[in-house]
């Protein structure tokens, strides 16, 4: 929008004050055309009855899908664990999904647009350099991975990033300036879109200068609507990308595109599938997948009760043991048709934002004043009829980066530790000799996984001082 027509102008202020939110116009006879043109293409994205009636319905209920909800047919999700004898062997599984990726089948979708602002990193946090030895990216561990599977299977691996317009221009100029990781034909940026945030007594927007809305991302679940509305589904669809693998950018161990993991997808024929891990203690601060109402969902750690959190099992173990490190794999038509047919539900999150007041004073209130409307990607779970939740050791699984090393725990030093242990531990399962305090970062052009660092025959024997092993053109 470079102009305003009057009839934009008025359409959009006749808006406003029909929803009670004029006070974001106090400032508009002194703006600048250039920053009227702003405020009002702000305003035109905004859908005024929907957050209006989300702030009614907090108001009423407090969350939408979150607390509060009738938990008497809860019970644990059904699952493929670990160490229960499997109709399908790991083994058959890996080969299963061997196929899919053989035929072109598999995609991946990245979800990055979050402002990673308890890591405390001014940038996209893909950028964050996590890797032991090499320092590679969070970005890089993904990609180097798809190249990976790309080569050992002779196949072709679309990657879509979601991006959020506060991350979007970074994150491309970062793929740019890497020409794209050589695979400019098959990788694609979509943008996610954003919510208001609005006060929590009154539901009146908050502005954020004179000029500007407060607004942010409308969360990971925002994913749906922005494949669909760039058209992402359908051409996966088209080209017979029935497979979608789903994971987030804050995990270096994501086991990104996993044959095992496909496979057992394939093979239960379900539309979502589940990558889980054992809860390390009832405190442990992931997400909870259950099965309520006989559908599987997931209930956030701080929403699940603590009577619930802390049950033991028959066998004195934790019952509700499957912990969400939001690894999925959908397949492409259950998300067109939940796309097309109603979407995803909006959760509540009070939080603190600092605001200018209608005197152009900047607000920077000390506890939570404002509401957030966000869409959760789990919230899929319950429409579909077929999922399946599959365990893996967490130490193949994930190291997240979420916290500043001060916190201790899902940090930059905990997720390197993690990377150097499981790459030890493949070594040594393939016969080579490392000790604890020897650090080992394998690329996957070495190996993508330990099946595939049991076909090589030049494993060294041992190792005895810090080795990153990359192919030599890495
Ligand atoms: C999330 C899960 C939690 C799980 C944990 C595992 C939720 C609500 N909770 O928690 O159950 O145990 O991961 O690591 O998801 N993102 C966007 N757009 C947004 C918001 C987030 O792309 O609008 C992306 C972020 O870039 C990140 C991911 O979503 O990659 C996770 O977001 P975050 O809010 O950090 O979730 P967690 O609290 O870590």
């Amino acid at each position: 929008m470079s102009e305003l027509s009057p009839k934009l102008i008025d359409r959009i202020h006749g808006l406003v004050h029909e929803y009670g939110q004029q006070h974001v116009l106090e400032f508009w006879d002194r703006l600048t055309e250039q920053q009227q043109v702003a405020l009002t293409s702000q305003l035109a994205q905004i859908d005024f009855p929907l957050v209006q009636s989300l702030f009614e319905q907090h108001r009423q209920a407090k969350d939408s899908v979150g607390s509060g909800r009738d938990l008497s047919t809860l019970a644990p999700p059904k699952s493929i664990r670990l160490n229960d004898n499997n109709v399908l062997s790991y083994k058959q599984a890996y080969a299963t999904g061997e196929e899919l990726l053989q035929a072109g089948r598999v995609g991946v979708v990245i979800v990055a647009g979050g402002q990673g602002s308890r890591l405390g990193f001014n940038h996209p946090k893909g950028l964050f350099p996590i890797g032991p030895l090499s320092e590679r990216t969070l970005f890089e561990f993904i990609l180097d991975k798809l190249a990976g599977y790309e080569n050992k299977y002779q196949t072709r691996i679309p990657l879509f990033i979601m991006t959020s317009p506060t991350v979007h221009a970074e994150t491309v100029a970062y793929f740019q300036s890497r020409n794209f990781f050589g695979r400019s034909d098959r990788i694609e940026f979509f943008c996610q879109n954003t919510m208001p945030a609005v006060d929590a007594s009154d539901g009146k927007l908050l502005l954020k200068s004179t000029y500007e809305i407060f607004s942010s991302p409308n969360g990971h679940g925002g994913m749906l609507e922005a494949m669909q509305q760039q058209e992402i589904l359908a051409r996966c669809a088209e080209q017979e990308i029935d497979t979608l693998f789903y994971g987030q950018v804050d995990n270096p161990l994501s086991p990104t595109c996993s044959p095992a993991l496909l496979g057992y997808h394939a093979a239960s024929d379900a539309e979502v599938t589940l990558q889980t891990i054992a809860k390390q203690s009832a405190d442990d601060r992931t997400g909870n997948i259950v099965s309520l109402n006989d559908r599987t969902q997931i209930i956030e750690y701080s929403e699940m009760p603590d009577e619930f959190a802390r049950q033991l099992d028959d066998q004195n173990q934790l019952k509700y043991w499957a912990a969400n490190i939001a690894v999925h794999v959908f397949q492409t038509g259950f998300l067109q048709t939940v796309a097309t047919t109603g979407g995803l539900p909006y959760h509540f999150a009070r939080k603190r934002v600092n605001h200018i007041n209608q005197d152009g004073a900047l607000v920077t209130p000390d506890a939570p004043n404002a509401i957030k409307f966000e869409r959760f990607i789990f919230d899929l779970l319950p429409l579909a009829e077929s999922t399946v939740t599959v365990e893996a050791e967490r130490q193949f699984v994930f190291a997240p980066v979420k916290n500043s090393d001060s916190a201790g725990f899902s940090s930059p030093q905990t997720s390197r530790e993690g990377i150097g242990s499981l790459h030890r531990h493949w070594l040594q399962t393939a016969g080579c000799s490392v000790n604890a305090e020897t650090v080992v970062e394998i690329h996957p052009a070495y190996a993508v996984d330990l099946p595939h660092l049991l076909q090589r025959k030049d494993i060294p024997l041992a190792i005895t001082q810090d080795t990153y092993l990359c192919e030599p053109e890495n």
